[in-house]
């Protein structure tokens, strides 16, 4: 079946990343995207593949475990998508995963809700741990109260900018319970900094 193969390429490739593009991620937007898609007229099973694929040929992950978009693209053959299907599915991971200036925005309603899903796993409890998993990956601290580069630095560069960001209601929904918890964080935490 595809989509199990697809999966288990995927769970080789990424089991074990370090730096937030694990395979637990994907598993978590795939699942998102497909909430998200519930009462749209999106097909599921290009929803399903392109949030399984999205990070492939991210720029972020290590050589050795990312796909060139050609490598992605033949492995959509070998799996016998259909030409029409793995064009949809391609022009996903291009505007998502070649993110030229972060704000592309996909053109089809398939492509804005593995957007929107990637983006929610961006924010939120679980988007603070992965700020925090990266910038320790990367050796940058917590906060620099100077203003230079910081975990806490990036939700000002990114992650609160996120809920506006948002192309469909559901996701919108969905981003407005991570974003308050986001801002009771930050909150949180400069009270805690200043005491
Ligand atoms: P994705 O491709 O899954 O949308 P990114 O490649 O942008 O995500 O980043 C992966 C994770 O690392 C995200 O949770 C993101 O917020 C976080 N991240 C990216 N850049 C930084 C940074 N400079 N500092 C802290 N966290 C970061
Ligand atoms: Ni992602």
């Amino acid at each position: 079946m595809i989509k199990t193969d697809a999966e288990r390429l995927v769970k080789e490739r990424l089991g074990n990343e370090g730096s937030g593009h694990d395979w637990l991620h994907i598993d978590r937007v795939r699942k998102l995207s497909i909430q998200l898609a519930e009462g749209t007229e999106a097909d599921e099973f290009i929803v399903e593949l392109a949030a399984l694929l999205h990070d492939l040929p991210d720029r972020k992950l290590a050589d050795d475990r990312r796909m060139s978009r050609l490598e992605v693209e033949t492995m959509l053959t070998s799996l016998s998508v259909g030409d029409d299907e793995r064009t949809q599915i391609m022009h996903i991971i291009d505007t998502i995963s070649f993110k030229g200036t972060g704000r592309t925005i996909p053109e089809t309603i398939e492509g804005k809700i593995v957007q929107d899903a990637d983006r929610l796993d961006a924010i939120g409890a679980i988007g603070i741990a992965r700020t925090f998993i990266y910038a320790g990956s990367k050796g940058t601290p917590v906060y620099e109260p100077d203003g230079s580069d910081s975990a806490i630095q990036h939700f000002y560069d990114k992650l609160l900018k996120l809920k506006g960001l948002m192309n469909t209601d559901a996701g919108r929904k969905k981003a407005e319970e991570r974003h308050r918890f986001m801002e009771v964080y930050l909150e949180t935490f400069f009270k805690e900094w200043d005491r």
